[in-house]
């Protein structure tokens, strides 16, 4: 397998095997703009990267109206090849978050096309060392310069490429989670089911005392009574009970993740018991006293699958299983990441090749 660095003219030299998450950019990134009183969305632009200029009174520096996706481009067998995974999902996604967000939405097709063409324009870009993906980050941000409190009239959509390797420093080793009782993500009518810069401010101090105790993320309980489990910082959340699969229902509050529906419709198509079902953080610790939790994992586009090892509420620790990836991640692992790089059959079709 190519080891790097590789010599891309005027670009940063990193090598492929140490790749972490979103510090490195490729040449080039899409812009669209748009303006209420002109038409709306304007003409879409590629440009070299470059750094944003705005008025310190543009609207995203302080309301925060914004929205963003994560989804990823694989090489395939071909050289030609550029494989994405359900980006269908993800655009659908984008302009519902847009929707909840007061931001006009944008064409499917010309975010398909336009998303395909700066593919095509980095494709040397799309690393080639198994766990390895070319992250793509679309995004809108408002830029009126205003103070008052109002949706924006102007807008910046914009895609940028960044080459990545696991999004944990443990890569597909088990991660420790911590639950938190002092805090809560998202409240039902707020913008919890949005991909919203505003979800992930709001976790960040959890997430930093989480760390502080040797925590890798922070599994979120509902935010009125704390009772029931929500998701994970980064990631939807999936436990193994008793032989059934059980992952917190949407329902305003969760997001609804591209791999968290493939895992259940992968486990349906393999006829193991699958739930989108309330579960409550004392469900959770009975089935670990009493050995009956077989296995929690996470999925996320960035994190794939990330087992974890043990949990912590209200003070106390808990493995899950025997603290070693179970088999069903492990199996969704290599299913997800094999039909992504076309290396398995894709039986419901979810690679699309814009090569
Ligand atoms: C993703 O999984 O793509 C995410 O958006 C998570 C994160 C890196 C914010």
């Amino acid at each position: 397998m190519a080891t790097l660095p590789r010599n891309r003219m005027g670009s940063q030299q990193y090598d492929e095997n140490k790749l972490g998450f979103g510090d490195i950019f490729t040449d080039n990134m899409l812009t669209i703009e748009y303006s209420s009183t002109d038409g709306g969305w304007q003409s879409p632009k590629i440009v070299k990267v470059q750094n944003l200029s705005l008025h310190p009174a543009g609207m995203i520096l302080h309301y925060g109206q914004q929205v963003f996706e994560g989804l990823k481009a694989f090489s395939g067998a071909k050289e030609s090849d550029i494989l994405l995974f359900r980006p269908d999902m993800n655009i659908a996604r984008f302009n519902r978050s847009c929707q909840r967000l007061c931001i006009p939405s944008l064409d499917p097709k010309i975010f398909m096309d336009q998303m395909s063409e700066l593919l095509r324009k980095d494709r040397d870009w799309i690393p080639r060392t198994p766990g390895t993906s070319l992250y793509i980050r679309p995004t809108v941000i408002a830029t009126d310069a205003h103070l008052g409190v109002r949706p924006s009239r102007t807008y910046l959509f914009f895609i940028i490429l960044s080459p990545v390797g696991a999004y944990y420093p443990e890569g597909f080793e088990p991660v420790r989670i911590m639950v938190t009782e002092k805090y809560a993500r998202a409240a039902a009518g707020g913008v919890g089911e949005a991909k919203t810069g505003a979800n992930y401010a709001a976790s960040l101090l959890a997430a930093e005392e989480a760390h502080a105790e040797g925590f890798t993320q922070v599994l979120w309980l509902n935010a009125v009574n704390r009772l029931s489990i929500e998701e994970v910082g980064t990631m939807n959340i999936f436990f193994r009970i008793d032989d059934e699969i059980i992952t917190p229902k949407l329902g305003g509050t969760i997001l609804p993740g591209v791999t968290r529906d493939s895992v259940i419709q992968l486990c349906k198509a393999k006829n193991m018991r699958v739930s989108e079902r309330v579960i409550s953080i004392d469900e959770l610790v009975s089935s670990a006293k009493s050995g009956k939790l077989q296995e929690v994992f996470g999925s996320g586009t960035a994190a794939v699958i990330s087992p974890v090892s043990h949990f912590r509420y209200l003070g106390h620790d808990y493995m899950v299983g025997d603290g070693k990836t179970g088999p069903i991640a492990k199996e969704l692992f290599d299913e997800i990441t094999g039909i992504q790089l076309a290396t398995r059959p894709d039986p419901f079709g979810w690679v699309v090749n814009v090569g």
